[in-house]
């Protein structure tokens, strides 16, 4: 029988750390691991499957922030350390720590990253954002002009002092991105210790700080060498196009990579358009809409003609019913349905990844009125995080 409990101390959060590495195939947390990691263990937040005293299953969630459609913030679950132990899967406890998750959460939308694709779709969490990794041929890279502002170099200690700040100060605009808390970015402090040539760069404008870089350059084999973008975030156009400068002007470099989102218009920076190659999609987001009603109405919709959509929600019934959706906004109605739709893929669309047609083609979703529901789901930026949880 499994039983579900919320976390308080140090020692069951460190157990619980050591349940979820264990799931990943990774050892338990050393003394160094676990100075970095605990204050990722937020109170109330931290969940754990039992079989008698036996802790046999973890997941938590971090309190944040995410920016939908239309530009609103609403308070959001970023959900993580889902595991359970290898000698006790397949028998509910997922299903178990789910349930009781999604139904004590706060936040009325959660996200995580998915280490399968297959895992969680049945508790109504959609893919919602996809990422591209893009290589730019550094030796043939030219962006044409100069840089408008100046970008210099931080050492460590400024670097992660003055981060945490700076992100907060760029403020949150793109649908999907998520503010980040005290944890994350004791995270990122010993990734990049432990890449001791991780480098941060900061660029200034006429208003002062308004974009940074974290790198990481290794030489692959006789002086030819790779950089990998770690974090990047800008805050106007000038910013984003004077880093790229930046990182393409660097002696020595032979490739750069980055993730970015599937719209991101770096191709057109340069020269020759050739120099930018998708070497990848992935998935980024996956969502899980807590409260419908309330993230139906916190998003903006496009000009179309209402539709009535059909909500689905086994996991969570309350959501279970039919929302008139129209460019003023969205609210629950007593009306046939034009088109019905699970929660999970009402997750799918939510950010703007993809369409009620294309889900209607690929035969996941019926019903009438899609272009309607196209347009007013519609968005004209597609949904990317770059914060990596
Ligand atoms: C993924 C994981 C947490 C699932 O836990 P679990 O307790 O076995 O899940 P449940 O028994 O509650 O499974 C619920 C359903 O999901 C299915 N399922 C669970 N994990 C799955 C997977 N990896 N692939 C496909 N289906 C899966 C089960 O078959 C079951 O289906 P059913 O209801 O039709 O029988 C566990 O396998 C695990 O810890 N994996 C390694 C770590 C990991 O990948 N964690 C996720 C990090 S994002």
């Amino acid at each position: 029988m499994t039983d579900i409990r919320v976390l308080s101390d140090e020692a069951q959060f460190r157990a619980h750390a050591t349940v979820f590495r264990r799931a990943m195939h990774w050892g338990p947390p050393s003394d160094d691991d676990w100075k970095v990691v605990q204050p990722s263990y937020e109170p109330d937040r931290v969940l754990a499957a039992f079989d008698r005293e036996e802790m046999i299953g973890t997941t938590q969630s971090y309190a944040s922030s995410l920016v939908v459609p239309g530009g609103a913030v609403v308070p959001h679950a970023a959900v993580s350390r889902v595991g359970v132990r290898a000698d006790y899967t397949r028998r509910g406890v997922l299903t178990a720590l789910m349930r009781e998750q999604l139904s004590s959460l706060p936040d009325p939308v959660a996200t995580l990253r998915a280490s399968e694709g297959r895992i969680y779709g049945r508790f109504g969490y959609g893919l919602a954002g996809r990422w591209r990794t893009v290589e730019v041929d550094a030796k043939r890279a030219v962006i044409p002009g100069e840089m408008t502002g100046r970008v210099r170099m931080l050492d460590q200690d400024t670097a992660d002092k003055l981060l945490p700040e700076l992100h907060e100060a760029l403020g949150l605009s793109r649908p999907g991105q998520i503010s980040r808390w005290p944890g994350w970015w004791a995270r990122a402090r010993d990734r990049k210790s432990v890449a001791e040539n991780s480098v941060t760069v900061v660029h200034s404008g006429p208003d002062g700080d308004d974009g940074f870089l974290t790198y990481k350059v290794t030489e692959e084999k006789d002086f030819k060498h790779r950089m990998s973008i770690a974090d990047f975030e800008w805050a106007n156009d000038d910013a984003w196009r004077d880093l790229w400068i930046y990182v393409t002007r660097l002696d020595l470099v032979d490739q750069i990579e980055d993730d970015v989102s599937l719209d991101d218009p770096v191709t057109w920076l340069f020269e020759d358009p050739r120099v930018v190659r998708t070497k990848d999609v992935f998935d980024e987001i996956w969502l899980r809409l807590v409260d419908v009603p309330r993230m139906l109405q916190a998003r903006t919709y496009g000009a179309a003609e209402p539709v009535v959509i059909g909500v689905r929600d086994r996991l969570l019934p309350a959501n279970d019913g039919c929302y008139r959706v129209s460019p003023d906004g969205a609210e629950r109605v007593e009306e046939q349905a034009d088109l019905t739709i699970p929660v999970d893929l009402l997750g799918a669309v939510y950010l703007g990844d993809t369409t009620f047609s294309q889900l209607a083609a690929a035969k996941r979703i019926s019903g009438t009125r899609l272009r309607d529901a196209d347009a007013l789901f519609a968005v004209d930026r597609k949904p990317y995080c770059g914060t990596f949880f």
